[in-house]
């Protein structure tokens, strides 16, 4: 029992204590003889004391000689006495008058002013006001002259523990996780005590748990909470009441407490796996679902909270692995089952899924308690649902010649019923597919015929869509795309690629190639016909021209003799037949026009027929040249010839012209004249038409 013992010693000194606080005042009350006149700290005293015994009096009482101490909270019938002021002037001589002034003089501290005597006459409080600075004289009763300086003093107010302690925070809230090892800190408080901390232990504060054991704890003097259970399982508890005293004196009896409570939540760590909520699901799902359709939902549960709940859904074996998927739902926390792939009730009628669900987020100190996973079988039972037709084929290609009789079949689709009851079927087109109404459908067997005719070059495609519907249930519908390709057959003949117009000179060789033509055919294929070329056959002999096929597949005609003149003919009309390498092939005749011309030397056409001098209403820019050309020859050839006159006439050219004689002077006077061919080619000036190819083409 050192315990007991020591309370016990404590009771007892605490009253020493009061004492030892009240016994200066009691002190100064008693009759007192120098040196406790000394010790009442009197600063008037003090003044009028000699050099050598202030000093002396200083080093032995240099505290007490300008304060004085008086206790809080006092009540008594009387004021108390703080303290006296006391002069060593003679009282016989002069009366002396005590005058107090400063902090509280007169209203909290009374001075008896011929006694010098202090005292409170107010009960004080140390929290309040800790210390008061006064400032005393004594005068002359008569006068009221000063009598010495003023001195100043302080009075203290004793601190007496009148204060509990009190948490000014309080009420507190506190976490800390759960499943956490002993000792684990929580959180600290404090509290706060209005006493004097350095007075006593009026302030000295202790601390500890009135409520919350044995799961908390509290250190006495840092009053740090901490955990006094380990592994505190939240999903057993999760919230604690803890309510803690502190106490001031030490913790002693007699002293003063005050109490806050701490709310303490554990906060949660993933120490549970998930359970499914059963361990077999039941589905049922028609057949005919849209894919991604959710066919059920399973939870697992899990006793933890938040993110430490979540758990992931598989599908980890079955036979209907391939068929669904399961996706987790973060928001609920479930799993959900959705079809995949399309599910046929006359192939399969149920499935066996296997399930996991596993945490997602795991604690590795709570690995050693197993995996975080709960599995739970499905059993999903497929209904029968009625099913609009199944063509046999997504889509058709049929192909069809362009030539193909009407009302002939073009080619045929076929649908089922795919329920247990088997439903007839009815076909028909889709007319906003087939607008022109260009196929019929035989409405049983689904055969397609032609209705109009067909004509490759206009539409190599016809795309139609056809219809099939159950006669027993006329909503189930299904739609297919069918193409039709229109096929070649030869129904075109070759002609000439274009108009031509061939032109002869009639200063030709023989041999040479007056035209080449090529061929064009609008039946398939567009590029790479082979076409054959030939005369009517009572032309094949045609003495002025002749035909030679190119490797190109063109044709080049030729002249086969020299001296065309379109004085005796101007046109020739060559008709040529063409023919392909269709099958059965065709051929069609296109006829050459060939214009006999007048040509350059080299082989450029100049003029042709008489006709064609006659200018067009609309002359090109290329004729407008050459006749300004023509022009500007004339001109020339009209200067040259006057020049000439002039030259051969001199004598009767003005003879003082100078200028103009000596331009003529260049010329060769000793010319030839009229026979100086080497100069001038006099009859092509007199017969511009006379000699081919001299004169530029279209000159009249
Ligand atoms: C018709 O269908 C065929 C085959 O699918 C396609 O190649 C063609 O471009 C289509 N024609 C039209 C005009 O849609
Ligand atoms: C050949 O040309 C001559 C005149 O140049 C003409 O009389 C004759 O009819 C032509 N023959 C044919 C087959 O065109």
């Amino acid at each position: 029992m050192p315990e007991r013992l020591a309370e016990m010693l404590l009771d007892l000194w605490t009253p020493l204590i009061i004492l030892w606080i009240t016994l200066p005042p009691c002190i100064y009350m008693a009759p007192m003889n120098q040196s406790q006149v000394l010790m009442s700290g009197s600063p008037l005293e003090l003044n009028s004391l000699s050099e050598e015994q202030r000093i002396l009096s200083r080093s032995k009482r240099g505290w007490v000689w300008n304060q004085m101490f008086v206790l809080e909270e006092f009540s008594g019938p009387e004021p108390i006495l703080v303290g006296r002021l006391h002069t060593d002037l003679d009282p016989g001589s002069k009366k002396i008058k005590y005058i107090l002034s400063g902090d509280g003089a007169g209203t909290i501290f009374q001075i008896n002013d011929i006694t010098g005597d202090i005292h409170a006459i107010k009960r004080l409080d140390r929290e309040e006001k800790a210390e008061y600075t006064l400032t005393a004289q004594a005068v002359d009763w008569e006068t009221n002259k000063p009598l010495e300086p003023p001195s100043e003093f302080i009075i203290k107010v004793q601190d007496i523990n009148d204060n509990a302690p009190e948490f000014l925070n309080g009420p507190y809230h506190a976490t800390v996780p759960e499943m956490s090892i002993l000792g684990t800190s929580v959180t600290n408080v404090t509290a706060t005590d209005a006493d004097d901390p350095v007075y006593g232990n009026s302030a000295k504060l202790v601390y500890s748990i009135l409520e919350g054991q044995p799961y908390f704890s509290i250190e006495p003097e840092t009053a740090i909470i901490k955990t006094a259970l380990p592994n505190m399982d939240r999903e057993a508890k999760e919230e604690y009441l803890v309510v803690i005293q502190a106490k001031d004196m030490g913790g002693h009896s007699g002293g003063l407490s005050g109490t806050t409570t701490l709310t303490v939540t554990l906060s949660d760590v993933n120490d549970n796996p998930p359970k499914f909520a059963q361990s077999l699901y039941h589905f049922s799902v028609p057949e005919d679902v849209i894919l991604g359709t959710a066919i059920g939902r399973v939870k697992a549960n899990d006793q933890d909270i938040g993110e430490n709940a979540q758990s992931s859904y598989d599908i980890i074996d079955g036979d209907g692995t391939a068929l669904f998927e399961i996706t987790s739902d973060a928001q609920a926390q479930d799993g959900i089952i959705r079809l995949r792939k399309p599910l046929d009730f006359e192939t399969k009628k149920s499935y066996t899924l296997k399930l996991e669900a596993a945490n997602v987020h795991t604690d590795p100190r709570f690995s050693s308690r197993g995996p975080f996973k709960d599995t739970a079988t499905v059993k999903i039972v497929v209904e029968d649902a009625d099913e609009p037709p199944v063509f046999s084929s997504p889509t058709y290609l049929l192909e069809v010649h362009e030539n193909a009789a009407l009302n002939s079949v073009i080619g045929q689709v076929t649908a089922r019923d795919p329920d247990i009851t088997a439903s007839p079927i009815r076909f028909s087109i889709d007319r906003h597919t087939d607008l022109e109404r260009q196929f019929n459908i035989n409405a049983d067997d689904g055969k397609l015929t032609l209705a109009t005719p067909l004509d490759r070059e206009l539409s190599v495609w016809h795309n139609i869509t056809i219809i099939a519907t159950e006669i027993r249930n006329h909503s189930q519908i299904s739609r297919v795309p069918v193409a039709i390709k229109v096929l070649d057959v030869n129904d075109n003949a070759p002609e000439f690629a274009s108009e031509y117009e061939a032109f002869l000179c009639e200063n030709g060789k023989p041999g040479q190639v007056i035209q080449t033509v090529s061929a064009m055919d609008k039946d398939e294929p567009k590029n790479g016909h082979y076409f054959l070329y030939s005369l009517l056959p009572e032309m094949v002999n045609n003495p002025n021209f002749t035909i030679k096929k190119n490797e190109d597949n063109s044709l080049s005609i030729l002249a086969k003799h020299n001296g065309f003149n379109r004085q005796k003919q101007e046109v020739y009309l060559l008709p040529i037949i063409i023919s392909d390498s269709g099958n059965p092939p065709l051929s069609s005749t296109s006829t050459l026009t060939i214009r006999v011309c007048g040509c350059s030397n080299d082989g450029v056409v100049q003029s042709c027929n008489v006709e064609a001098y006659v200018l067009p209403i609309g002359l090109s820019m290329g004729a407008l040249i050459a006749i300004l050309a023509c022009i500007i020859l004339l001109l020339v050839i009209v200067v040259l010839f006057v020049t000439l006159r002039r030259h051969k006439n001199e004598p009767l050219i003005i003879k003082d012209d100078e200028d103009v004689r000596e331009n003529i002077i260049r010329y060769d006077d000793e010319g030839g004249g009229e026979e100086d061919t080497e100069a001038f080619d006099i009859a092509t000036l007199q017969n511009p038409d006379g000699i081919n190819g001299f004169l530029p083409p279209l000159c009249p």
